[in-house]
């Protein structure tokens, strides 16, 4: 009932066509209910061409990429693009002072080139089912909450167990609207994936950390890999017999003139939004959680941008975990702006104050919505140092010092050697963590991680556990110099020896190490202490937001509802547009190779270029990627997109591919909390630049001719 309510809210809210972007980040199950809004927008496609489960439709082309980021399908040879940023571990990783793929770019001219990736997956949707009544079938509101828990799972087993039947599926139910509903997701996941190409670091990340997050933009934000399946077309483990994937569906590609209004559209995989958080809590995101993970970042990356720009050999090892760092870094900062910006808490309280005014004007309303508001601002009031002392938790012990890493993976002998012995399960476990030590050590550089420690160390003190003066008695420094200099998990022999010789004497060794010890000290107050205290706030809140967002589905059936993003594939619309969020400003929505050149000038270092590529650039030789004698490289759209979609397709009003969607302007960031349609912009690189990149500079034509080009 719930779901046709959903339904019924879409279709009505579908008759106002706004001038501006569309907020939501739509069910592709549910598409059919926006088709006419999307149609009016300029849309050529119907519901079903983007989502059917009985034939092929666009919803095939659209790939899961390694579990964070969005790929799409663009050959009948299975060969998917995404973007830089998404495959930079895997180009990292195969990049090497002699072999800089970072640094050069990397074409393989032959399928036998193309390199393989441990561990990455290429996921494909068969379906997405509302199963909410299944899920809740028996479930009684009035029984117990372990009662009610317990017969839900049963039902999710059942459920997934159904699904996979005689399949090579996966399945997995998630809630979406906090567990108002409840969706299965059915996918085909390809676990041979190949690296084909990427470009330059100077095209695939120009702009580096000064542009990330800006508008204008000249990024080449892409790469291309391939999907590998076994004969039968089905996915298999990376083996040299497989064979390229021949999909159900790929994308043609926009070679077609476009113009601000035009439509678009985004299909992917949206990570997290939080629409719904109450005025108190965004409060204490703005002023105080957000600033002192801010800061604990900013220290971070003033150790490792000075120790990159001194030396190569660090700037390789370090390059994706500063990127990774520095992205949410500055994320962050544009979000707490834009917040203060809209004035989203005094909005959220205007808000709340409607929504508890209608709660008071019907007995059965008041009676379940009434008391919600003020619930959870309450709880975020007494609680949220609980939120506070967690996220600290994440940046010290999972983003800081790496070090911890390694203790965190001793830690497990550790508390289960007798169990490994008895089980005869020791050495291998042992095997595992020298393996892993090949590969921690050869991105590892101690005086980074002591210069890391040494500032965090402090800055976590202060911040969770009180006074000043704690801080100075506990000094940092000479905490810092003992674990540097004494413990063997800095240093790559002496660990690796320490596991090679492991006894049961090591154990008390390993507890007298100074680095272990600090670790374990502080991770068990984290686990003890912190997590679980974190969890009951967390879980308190979430069941107050299911209850809120109900009222709101309830007592606002006109607004138009969505459910937040969860990972989950997503639809979202707009167009091509520019903005103007400051005043005084105007921005055009696209930009050309004329700005790559501008900025080079500037002589800025993020904006460097390869000899070549400026040579490339200035003769100008863009043949038929140009549109108008110039060539794109950006255009803004107003889609409403979040992490997750980056590399996912933006598509024209046929279907077409026209860009790789790969970042947000700063101005927008804080639409993860409250989209704002006249500020809200989505950065996509345009095709015509990605083709004309792999033509031009790279010499990889064939895989252009690979694709399907559409000139009209
Ligand atoms: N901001 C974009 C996204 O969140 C792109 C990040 C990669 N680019 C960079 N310069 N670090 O993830
Ligand atoms: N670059 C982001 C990603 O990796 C997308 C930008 C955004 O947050 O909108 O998914």
């Amino acid at each position: 009932m719930f779901k046709n309510l959903i339904v019924s809210c879409f279709i009505i809210s579908s008759f106002s066509i706004s001038t501006f972007a569309e907020e939501g980040m739509l069910i592709p199950s549910l598409i059919s209910a926006f088709e006419s809004n999307m149609q009016a927008m300029g849309m050529k496609l119907s519901a079903k061409d983007i989502y059917d489960v009985n034939h092929s439709s666009i919803k095939d082309a659209i790939i899961h990429f390694g579990g964070g980021c969005t790929a799409e399908i663009v050959s009948n040879q299975g060969l998917i693009l995404t973007n830089h940023h998404c495959g930079y571990s895997q180009v990292q990783s195969h990049s090497s002072l002699e072999n800089d793929y970072l640094k050069n770019g990397f074409w393989a001219k032959t399928f036998k080139d193309e390199l393989k990736n441990a561990g990455l997956t290429a996921t494909r949707m068969v379906r997405i089912d509302d199963v909410t009544s299944k899920v809740l079938l028996g479930v009684n509101s009035t029984d117990k909450e372990e009662v009610r828990f317990a017969m839900m799972k049963a039902n999710i087993e059942k459920l997934i167990k159904e699904a996979k039947e005689g399949t090579h599926f996966e399945a997995e139910i998630k809630p979406f609207n906090y567990g108002n509903d409840y969706y299965m997701i059915v996918k085909e996941v390809f676990k041979d994936v190949r690296l084909v190409g990427t470009p330059p670091n100077s095209i695939g990340k120009f702009g580096g950390d000064t542009d990330n997050w800006v508008w204008p933009r000249h990024t080449g934000d892409f790469s291309v890999f391939r999907i590998y399946a076994g004969k039968d077309n089905k996915p298999a483990d990376y083996s040299v017999d497989n064979v390229p994937y021949v999909p159900l569906h790929f994308l043609p590609i926009s070679f077609i003139d476009r113009k601000e209004g035009d439509f678009t559209m985004v299909y992917g995989f949206p990570g997290t939004t939080e629409q719904h958080l109450v005025s108190s809590q965004i409060k204490y995101i703005v002023e105080k959680e957000r600033p002192a993970r801010i800061l604990m970042r900013e220290k971070s990356l003033s150790v490792i941008n000075s120790s990159m720009r001194s030396s190569d050999e660090v700037r390789i090892k370090y390059s994706a975990k500063q990127a990774s760092i520095a992205n949410a870094y500055k994320k962050w900062i544009g979000q707490v702006g834009g917040l203060k910006e809209l004035g989203a808490v005094e909005v959220k309280k205007q808000y709340e104050k409607a929504y508890l005014e209608k709660a008071l004007s019907k007995p059965e309303w008041k009676e379940k919505y009434g008391m919600t508001i003020d619930l959870m601002n309450k709880l975020v009031e007494s609680n949220s140092n609980d939120d506070f002392k967690y996220q600290m938790g994440i940046e010290y012990l999972y983003v800081g010092p790496e070090m911890f890493d390694l203790a965190e993976a001793l830690n497990d002998i550790y508390m289960n050697y007798d169990k490994y012995l008895e089980k005869n399960e020791l050495q291998a476990k042992l095997d595992i963590l020298i393996k892993g030590a090949e590969y921690f050590f050869k991105n590892y550089d101690v005086n980074v991680d002591k210069g890391i420690f040494e500032l965090l160390n402090a800055e976590y003190v202060r911040q969770t556990k009180g006074t000043e003066e704690i801080y100075v008695n506990y000094s940092s420094k000479s905490l810092t110099n003992l674990i540097y200099s004494k413990s063997f998990l800095v240093n790559k022999d002496s660990y690796i020896s320490f596991l090679k010789n492991f006894k049961k004497s090591s154990l008390k060794k390993l507890l007298k190490d100074p680095g272990f010890a600090h670790w374990k000290l502080e991770a068990s107050n984290f686990e003890l202490n912190v997590v679980p205290n974190y969890r009951l706030f967390n879980k308190k809140m979430n069941e107050l937001l299911k209850i809120y967002v109900e009222g709101k589905f309830i007592m606002f059936p006109e607004e138009k509802h969505w459910a937040d993003a969860n990972g989950t594939l997503r639809v979202t619309y707009g167009k091509i547009e520019g903005s103007a969020p400051t005043d005084g400003m105007k921005y055009t929505e696209h930009t050309t190779t004329d700005g790559i050149i501008q900025k080079f000038n500037s002589g800025n270092p993020d904006f460097d270029l390869l000899p070549g590529l400026l040579e490339l650039y200035k003769k100008g030789d863009f043949g038929e990627y140009a549109q108008d004698g110039e060539l794109w490289v950006c255009f803004s759209g107003s889609n409403h997109t979040t992490g997750g979609n980056s590399g996912s397709p933006v598509l024209d009003k046929n279907g077409y591919l026209m860009g790789l969607n790969f970042d947000r302007t700063w101005e927008s960031t804080m639409s993860d909390y409250m989209f704002d349609p006249s500020r809200c912009r989505n950065v996509v690189v345009d095709i015509r630049y990605v083709l004309w990149v792999m033509d031009k500079y790279s010499g990889a034509k064939h895989l252009v001719d690979e694709m399907k080009l559409m000139k009209d």
